[in-house]
């Protein structure tokens, strides 16, 4: 049995205007009719031959967590337990924390922690690999998921792998972890050929991470698992104690555990995957044309070449004549317009807007 524990904490600001503070993109049907988050909760749900999912366990702020128990309950899906973290605190306290949790019952659980963000479209290729890992989790490992790099990309985690992995898919020893390297670094790493990217999915013993916290990251263990003993049930959500959370150090995994690790395997993984972090990926995801077009929506484009324009309003049509290399996506309060290189910069749009007030 796997627990799958599905963060959902993030901002997705990059994804500006679908995304919004009060939705943000997990839980707004970005690509195809349900939400990334839904689709992250039923890929990790549900027996099969070699696998077996529990409920899982949504790690998320209190703002979301009637969507949370909405949008599960849509696709047929019980929580096992919603976490509500005080405050986001990023990945790594989240993670000890469900950890501590399910160790709670269970002394051998094993968690597969997954974002709820990303696009995964080959299921059975995504259990496949899982089963893969699931040798080296019983040796101790810490288990990622390695992506074949394409692009000298700095938003990701790099694995470096020990040996090149045979034709059987197991998983292989990595020699090291490199979050979100330079630019010059990242090159180095895809010209090598022994990295890969780290997909942000991870599977492990929740004994084995709680002693990686120990030894890597001691000073999270003490306020987490206060959090945690501390926590009350509210309407049927554990919600962290917030004194205790307020001390965790605010720290990706990725820093403050897996950098640091040395027992760490990866599972190469090319059944298909996606960070969808901004609207370039999102462009890419939905399958340009010829002419690298994409429209969505209420979306008309008239010789238009590498551009993705997006209506997201029932009643506001969006139409591009000449357009070349631009973004365009509407809703019913915003339109967003902008040169596709500049996609990591939405978020700047975010800022400014909250700045005006
Ligand atoms: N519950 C909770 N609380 N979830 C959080 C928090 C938090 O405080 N912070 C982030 N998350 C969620 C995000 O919503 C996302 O689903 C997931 O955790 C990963 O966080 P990101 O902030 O998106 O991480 P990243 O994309 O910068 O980097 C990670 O993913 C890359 C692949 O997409 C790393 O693991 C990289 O190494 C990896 O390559
Ligand atoms: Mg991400």
């Amino acid at each position: 049995m796997i627990t799958p524990v599905i963060l959902c904490g993030g901002s997705g600001t990059r994804l500006w205007p679908l995304s919004r503070k009060s939705y943000p993109k997990q839980f707004v049907p970005l690509v195809g009719d349900e939400t990334l988050f839904q689709a992250s909760a039923k890929r990790l749900s549900g027996t099969t031959d070699a696998l077996s999912f529990a409920a899982p366990a949504v790690l998320t702020g209190s703002d979301f967590r009637f969507i949370v128990t909405e949008q599960l309950a849509a696709i047929g899906i019980d929580p096992g337990v919603i976490l509500i973290e005080p405050e986001g605190r990023n990945t790594a306290p989240a993670i000890l924390a469900a950890a501590l949790h399910l160790m709670a019952t269970d002394p051998e659980a094993i968690m597969i922690v997954a974002p709820s963000d990303h696009v995964v479209p080959d299921t059975e290729a995504f259990h496949a690999a899982i089963s893969k890992g699931l040798a080296a989790v019983e040796a101790g490992k810490l288990v990622t998921f390695g992506i074949k790099p394409t692009h000298p990309e700095t938003a990701y985690g790099y694995l470096e792998l020990a040996a090149q992995p045979d034709t059987s898919g197991a998983a292989v020893d990595l020699k090291q972890f490199v979050e979100k390297p330079d630019t010059a670094r990242a090159a180095e790493m895809v010209d090598a050929g022994t990295f890969m990217w780290n997909a942000g999915i991870f599977l492990f013993k929740a004994k084995d991470i709680i002693a990686a916290f120990a030894a890597h990251a001691p000073s999270l263990t003490k306020p987490v698992t206060d959090a945690i003993d501390a926590a009350q049930i509210d309407l049927g959500f554990l919600r962290l104690d917030p004194d205790a959370w307020a001390q965790a150090e605010d720290i990706s995994i990725d820093y403050a555990v897996m950098e640091r690790a040395a027992n760490l395997a990866v599972v190469p993984f090319d059944g298909g995957w996606s960070d969808l972090g901004g609207w370039d990926a999102v462009w890419r995801d939905l399958g340009p044309d010829a002419d690298g077009v994409v429209t969505s929506g209420d979306a008309t484009a008239i010789e238009c070449e590498n551009s993705l324009l997006r209506s997201d309003s029932e009643n506001l049509e969006i139409v591009g004549i000449g357009l070349k290399n631009v973004m365009a996506i509407a809703m019913n309060d915003a339109v967003l317009v902008a040169d596709m290189s500049r996609a990591q910069d939405v978020k700047k749009a975010v800022a400014a807007l909250k700045a005006k007030g």
